[in-house]
Formats: structure tokens, sequence, C-alpha cells
């Protein structure tokens, strides 16, 4: 099965090229220069990108598909939620598997791969959230790098939870630099920040507004700087995960000035939200804005400075961390973000994004004129493939690579809306915004599955990735 995409602009993290892409099977064949060819004759189906742009399918590489948390579970699973993916131009997940304490590393992996399995709209890896590291899990990571994931999320948040004292990140940092895996870290001081909770309760602050106040951006640079130091002494590769505070971008750029293998991603909620305008909404509507790392104070500059280290690469990659939970009670999973009403400690974290990030950067870097076309690409298919074992089968459009390719309106204008998204929760953390850019079509390894304005692929399309390791960047 032969298909031409005919007359587009194909856009790659270096190229921006007026260009047809043949694809034949899963993959791309040939990238060509129009009127230089005749595949029209032969192709099975010709598609017309006149007039839009043809970009790699993008790569989400920070979701959380039905986690539990804090006594619910996070909204979209794997079926709801990469279908949302689709929607939005994503044709690629790696998730957190979670081993929790009490639990081995393989359980935790088999029991994700089994939510998985059959229900992914489009291909999916898992990295591991590492709950409980001790002699024998620590053995275990060794395994699951041969299982294809190659990237393990420690926590220095959430204490008695999913929390790792620096004794156990040195030890896991240890065995990932021995196999080349790389650590992801969630840094922020949560010892400090469960003093500062129990205070603010302690004064009877209850509102969404004070989850931002009590996690400061001091403690998310402590914690980056502590987790640089940790992985420099390890010798291992650290990738910051979530990134919002201008003070942790500050230590990540003066690791990767010393050379060192750092690397860090933010999230269109720190671009896009804050704790003025989005966390203090009147009565529970902060609610909605409740994430960690938290969004943070626009008039300390820390949106224009992740702005900034996007376009120096300071900063690597544009994730989402989608990790939903409805306002008003669920029918199936119950309360959720509700469970939190007159307690901000017990109001789940996380924020819907999945379907949301690939346009919504297009607007933020290209329209508003912050970055170009290709940084767009990079950020958000191409640098999240090389870091996280993927690349070049996915992440660009290439002789080769798996045809997962977007094509994109970069004129349409639209206004973002929990009435017209497809992700399984009550509300969009961007209503009413105006943006401009929308995918049209998305194609799944040479499969259409978003066409027309309709979903046109199936419940089990996607395919587990067996990642390798990180390329070596800087
Ligand atoms: O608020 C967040 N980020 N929820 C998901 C869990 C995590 O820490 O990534
Ligand atoms: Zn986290
Ligand atoms: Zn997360």
């Amino acid at each position: 099965m032969k298909t031409l995409i005919k007359g587009g602009t194909v856009v790659t993290a270096i190229d921006t090229v007026k260009a047809d892409v043949l694809i034949d099977g899963e993959k791309v064949v040939a990238v060509l220069a129009p009127g230089s060819h005749d595949f029209e004759t032969t192709a099975d189906t010709v598609i017309d990108a006149t007039g839009k742009l043809v970009t790699p399918g993008s790569i989400d590489v920070h979701t959380h598909m039905e986690l539990p948390f804090g006594g619910t579970v996070a909204s979209d699973n794997f079926e709801t939620g990469t279908r949302a993916a689709a929607w939005g131009g994503t044709t690629t997940i790696v998730d957190f598997a979670v081993q929790v304490k009490g639990e081995s590393m393989i359980e935790g992996f088999d029991n994700w791969m089994a939510k998985a399995d059959g229900n992914c709209a489009i291909d999916y890896g898992f990295h591991m959230i590492a709950g409980d590291i001790n002699t024998d899990t620590l053995q275990e990571m060794d395994t699951l790098v041969e299982r294809g994931v190659t990237s393990f999320k420690l926590f220095m948040a959430y204490p008695g939870v999913l929390y790792s004292d620096d004794g156990q990140i040195l030890r896991a940092m240890q065995k990932a630099a021995e196999s080349g895996a790389m650590i992801m870290m969630h840094a922020e001081n949560g010892i400090a920040i469960d003093v500062l909770r129990e205070q603010a309760l302690e004064r009877g602050e209850t509102d969404p507004k004070y989850h931002g106040i009590t996690r400061p951006a001091i403690t998310e640079a402590e914690a980056t700087h502590r987790a640089i130091a940790l992985a420099e002494l390890a010798g291992a590769a650290l990738y910051i995960v979530h990134l919002s505070a201008k003070e942790a971008l500050a230590e990540v750029a003066t690791a990767r000035d010393r050379g060192l293998p750092v690397f860090a991603e933010t999230c269109p909620q720190y671009l896009w939200l804050s704790l003025e305008e989005h966390l203090s909404k009147p009565g529970f509507e902060g609610a909605k804005y409740v994430c960690s790392t938290p969004v943070r104070p626009r008039a300390d500059g820390h949106q224009e400075a992740l702005w900034t280290g996007l376009a120096t690469n300071d900063l690597q990659v544009v994730s989402t961390d989608h990790c939903p939970f409805c306002m008003e009670d669920h029918p199936s999973l119950g309360t959720q973000k509700r469970l939190g009403e007159g307690d901000f400690t017990a109001i789940p974290n996380g924020l819907p994004g999945v379907e949301d990030r690939f346009q919504l950067m297009y607007h933020g870097a290209v329209v508003d004129g912050r970055l170009d076309l290709n940084r767009w690409i990079e950020l958000c298919c191409t640098t999240p493939a090389k870091l996280f074992g993927l690349y070049p089968q996915k992440g660009t459009i290439a002789v080769g690579s798996d045809a997962d390719i977007v094509i994109f309106d970069p004129g349409a204008t639209w206004t973002k809306s929990a009435t017209q998204h497809h992700m399984n929760v009550d509300y969009s953390a961007y209503e009413g915004l105006e943006v401009q850019g929308k995918v049209e079509q998305v194609m799944l390894r040479g499969t259409m599955i978003v066409a027309g304005g309709e979903y046109v692929g199936a419940k089990g399309d996607g395919n587990y990735l067996r990642r390798g390791n990180a390329a070596r960047l800087h």
C-alpha cells in the first residue's frame, strides 16, 4: 500500500521544504522534490497537502493515563487518553509505569502493560517510576532496560508515597550510569514543602492557591541543584521533569554549561498559566490548575524565562504531564478535584494537556514569533525521540522512519474549549483561548487515524515501543 502526500511544506527539526512524501506500508520511503517524479500515478492513495505543513507525529514523553493519585485515578485511561492525543497530533506517548512501595518494579511494569495492551490508539512506551528502591529492586532496573524501559523517574517530592531519599537516589543513579539509562527527576524538596503545607493549614489557609504558595520556587531550585550534584557524583544522565521555576532553570543551565549530561522539559501549563491568574481564581476554581511543580507567579518572570530557555536550548523538550482529574463528580471515578474542597493538600495533582500541546506550542512559538517552525518540531518531536531512545524511527520525516505524520493547517483559527476536546475530563485548562494552527489529518505508521474531522483509527492500533538508550546530545 503506497501513499503519496503531495504539495505540502515538510517541516523537520532541520528543514522547511516544499516536498512530497512517499509512504510504503508503515514507512517513509522517499522525500521528493515536487514535479520530479510520477508516483501520483502509481500510489494507491494521494493526499493533497497544498497550503499545509507536513510534520512528524509529535511525541509526548510525560503522560499519566489512569494514574492512581490522592485517593482517585486520572480520568483518561489508555483508550481515551491516546485517542485524544491522536486528535492533537501526538502519535507516540511515553507513559509512567509505577512501582509502589512493597512491589517489585517488574510487577509495576507488568501492571501498566496490561492496562495499555490492546487499548492504545497510538504507539506507546514506558518509563518506570521507582517508588521503592532497595537492593532487590535496583537489580530489576537492568531487566527493565532489556524490556525497553530505559528511563526511571524518582521523586524528591511526595514524602511517604513515591519519595526517595538521597541515598536511594544515588544508588539508582549509579545503577543507571552502568546501563546508560536516563534518570528523570521530580525535583521539589518534599520534606520542606510538607512543613509549609502543615503550617498553612494551621493558619486556616485552605484555598487552592496555597498549593502554589507552599511550593515556592526555592524548593524546586534546591532540589534541582541537589539532583544535579548527585547525578554528577554517580556519572548519570539526568532529565528534570516539569520544570517551572526560573531558578531551577538557572541550575540546569549552569550544569549544561559545565558540560554535564543534564536535560529538562517544561510543559504548556508553565508557559501559559500562572499563580495570580489561574491558581488564585475565586472559590474552588483554582483547583483546575493544581499540579506539581505548581504554576508560578507571572510577576516573578518565570513564564518569560522558560520561553527564553526553550530558545537557548537550556530546555530541550515540551511534554504535557497529562494527568487529568474532573472538577465535578465522574460517573465511575467519583469525586476527583473536589476531594480537596476545604483542604488544598487533598486536591489530586495534575492537569489535562495531551491533546493541547502540539497545537498550543505552534501558536505560542511560531504564531507569537518566539521560536521558528523547526524549533517547534525539535521540542515536540525530535529531541523527545532522541532523548528517549526512539530516534530515527520516530520524531522526524526521513527515509526509513515510521510514517507517523501530521497534516497541519497553519492558518486555521479556533477557540479552545472542553466542549470540543476529546480528553475524558470536564474542563480545559485553556478554556476560551484563541489559537491559530490546527491538526487536520494524522497518520500512524502509514494508516490514517484522524481525517475529515473524524477519528478513523481503532482501539489497539498502537504498538508497544521497546526503547533504546538516549542519544548523547547536548
Ligand atoms: O501534578 C502532577 N505533576 N501530577 C502527576 C504526577 C507527577 O508528579 O508528575
Ligand atoms: Zn512529577
Ligand atoms: Zn508527571
